[in-house]
């Protein structure tokens, strides 16, 4: 048994920052991960450049059946200290687009730098570590056995940082959620976020020929249950990015941004033409033809020419009149889809919900009833946007906990 001040379970971007933090201020640190390497997410992530931060990160831009609590640890973490970081090892990075931070040439950079931070501070990292057991016991400073298949570990505190249930054939576990279940901290559902959505089956047989066509829309999603808890009230949240059709349904950035707060049974709003209000004005005009050619001739100015043409045969304006072609505009600009479901874990980026932010302080991570025992990172019930947010999240809440265990 090796006695240690802090076990993080865990090597991915929140754990590996946590133990960084807890290392500088000199405490004997293990990181465990049942992995054969580690960061294996951010090596994957934005398309193998890593989204390592985005420079407008706010409270605002999480999901979390308590909107206020990821405040505290983003003010105690800006993106400016990440930066820094990035910064330090002289890793080349530009901003893409929205504030979104990415490295020019690999997210390796960012692998390789947690692990010189780590190296630096003193901890020790132990990968392809199976972890057998968390037990807590009364003798002695260390409260914490976790028993691995490399060996056991005797600890004061326990960070848990084994991340969502996102990309199972990266070896994601439900290990997090049921360690807090195991010590009574309660669990918000878990749902995939940042996910593509599949349509029904009369939707698919109408679009997903059109796979792989793209347009810039606005997606609006209601934000349901807990996210309002602070306000009481219901509201929509809109995406203005790009929307791709897929072989099953929608995807591409605005509806994985809306996805994140759909629920089964609810639309997404689209609208097709952002800002591109009279798109039928043509047709509307004295002595105009007013045919399926003239409206997808009208929609090619706005929409790619495939879509345009599908648009008019699936939904063309009943009788042509002045009353049916701006009901037809107006479908343009609230197109209700109703999904059937997600593509589920296996596509999703990220996953909603998770340990609940009532169990844990906001400035540590640390359990209010299990004192010692810290959660960060996606495992917590706090869901970035896309675009750089989720790693924000994990840096950020993983310096809290470093801080503090
Ligand atoms: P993370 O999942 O990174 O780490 C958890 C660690 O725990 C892993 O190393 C795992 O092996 C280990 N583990 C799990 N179960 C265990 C067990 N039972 N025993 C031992 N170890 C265990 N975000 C962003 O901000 N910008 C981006 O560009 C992207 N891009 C992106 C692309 C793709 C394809 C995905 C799937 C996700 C993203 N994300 C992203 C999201 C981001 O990757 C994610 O939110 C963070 O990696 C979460 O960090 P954590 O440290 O919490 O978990």
């Amino acid at each position: 048994m090796q006695t240690l001040d802090v076990v993080v379970l865990g090597a991915g971007a929140a754990g590996l920052m946590c133990a960084i933090e807890a290392g500088r201020r000199g405490r004997r640190v293990v990181v465990l991960d049942h992995a054969e390497r580690i960061g294996k997410k951010i090596l994957i992530s934005g398309g193998g450049r890593c989204n390592f931060t985005n420079m407008n990160a706010r409270a605002e831009n999480f999901l979390s059946s308590n909107p206020h609590f990821a405040k505290s640890a983003l003010a105690g973490f800006a993106p400016a200290e990440i930066i820094a970081l990035v910064e330090k090892h002289v890793i080349p990075y530009h901003e893409k687009t929205l504030g979104q931070l990415f490295c020019d040439r690999s997210a390796q950079d960012i692998v390789k730098m947690l692990e010189s931070e780590c190296a630096a501070a003193g901890v020790r990292i132990v990968t392809r570590a199976v972890i057998e057991s968390v037990k807590t016991q009364s003798r002695g400073a260390a409260r914490f056995v976790v028993e691995t298949s490399a060996g056991g570990f005797a600890a004061a505190s326990v960070v848990v940082a084994t991340g969502g249930l996102s990309i199972p054939k990266m070896g994601a576990t439900d290990f997090g959620y049921r360690l807090a279940e195991q010590f009574g901290l309660r669990v918000v559902a878990c749902r995939p976020a940042l996910v593509p959505l599949v349509l029904s089956e009369d939707d698919r047989v109408r679009w997903c020929d059109l796979s792989g066509v793209s347009t810039e829309v606005v997606a609006a999603a209601e934000v349901t249950a807990g996210a309002t808890r602070a306000t009481g009230a219901k509201r929509a949240v809109r995406f203005r990015e790009k929307m791709l059709v897929t072989h099953r349904g929608l995807s591409g950035p605005a509806i994985l941004q809306a996805s994140s707060y759909w629920m089964p049974g609810t639309a997404i709003e689209l609208d097709m033409t952002p800002d591109r209000v009279g798109v039928v004005r043509p047709l509307l005009e004295k002595n105009a033809r007013r045919d399926a050619g003239a409206a997808v001739a009208a929609l090619r100015a706005v929409l790619p020419g495939r879509l345009a043409e599908r648009w008019v045969a699936a939904m063309p304006p009943k009788g042509w009149t002045n009353a049916a072609l701006e009901e037809f505009e107006r479908g343009l600009h609230t197109w209700r889809v109703v999904p059937v479901g997600t593509e589920g874990y296996a596509k999703a980026e990220v996953t909603a919900g998770g340990v609940s932010t009532d169990e844990l302080h906001a400035a540590t991570m640390e359990s209010r009833k299990v004192p010692g025992l810290y959660f960060i990172g996606e495992v917590v019930d706090v869901t970035g946007w896309l675009g750089g947010y989720n790693f924000q999240w994990a840096w950020a809440s993983g310096a809290a906990a470093g801080r503090a265990a």
